[in-house]
């Protein structure tokens, strides 16, 4: 809008500048110069004014593809975070410094990732666990109705405003002989 305004202020003093002078063989000259300079004016701000919607639509477009996640640890204490589609809410919490472990690194190898879901209709937007999700759920500490393990858990636009709660502890132990890296 604002550049729009600018873009109509600059062509229309550059208009009246030139109505204004008389056309002698100087007033030519200035005429085709001034010429030249709306043009390039015109040109600037179109250019100028192409980059901004450019980068104010492309920030839109990346914001649209992250989600918000709260996660709520064992005090209670919230962690809102925005999450880019397609990723883990394992790697989430990695890379925003929640403390949720990930013994075995997202390979289904552990429970150390568990999650509760707080609202049960985001859990049930969640596609189904896997049977070997199912599986180390079942030797989480502390499983409810609304349980997943993070890893499992990929951000997308249905889950935006999910919060997850950290269970108060968690059981790690070696599964088939994996042994965890530490961490
Ligand atoms: Fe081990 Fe998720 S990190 S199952």
């Amino acid at each position: 809008m604002f550049i729009s305004k600018l873009s109509k202020l600059g062509a229309c003093t550059v208009q009246k500048y030139i109505k204004a002078a008389p056309m002698d063989s100087m007033s030519r000259k200035a005429h085709f110069s001034l010429g030249e300079y709306q043009n390039s004016l015109a040109l600037m701000l179109k250019r100028f004014s192409t980059t901004a919607a450019d980068n104010a639509f492309e920030k839109k477009d990346e914001e649209q593809k992250r989600i918000s996640v709260t996660f709520v640890d064992q005090d209670g204490d919230e962690k809102h975070i925005k999450v880019p589609v397609g990723m883990s809410m394992l790697e989430a919490a990695h890379e925003n410094d929640v403390e949720l472990e990930g013994a075995c690194e997202a390979s289904l190898a552990c429970s150390t990732c568990h999650v509760i879901v707080m609202d049960v209709d985001y859990y049930n937007k969640l596609e189904e666990p896997t049977d070997e999700e199912n599986d180390m759920l079942d030797l989480a500490f502390g499983l409810s109705e609304t349980s997943r393990l993070g890893c499992q858990i990929i951000a997308n636009p249905d889950i935006d405003g999910i919060r997850l709660a950290i269970p108060s502890a968690t059981r790690n132990f070696a599964v088939d002989g994996y042994k965890p890296k530490p961490h």
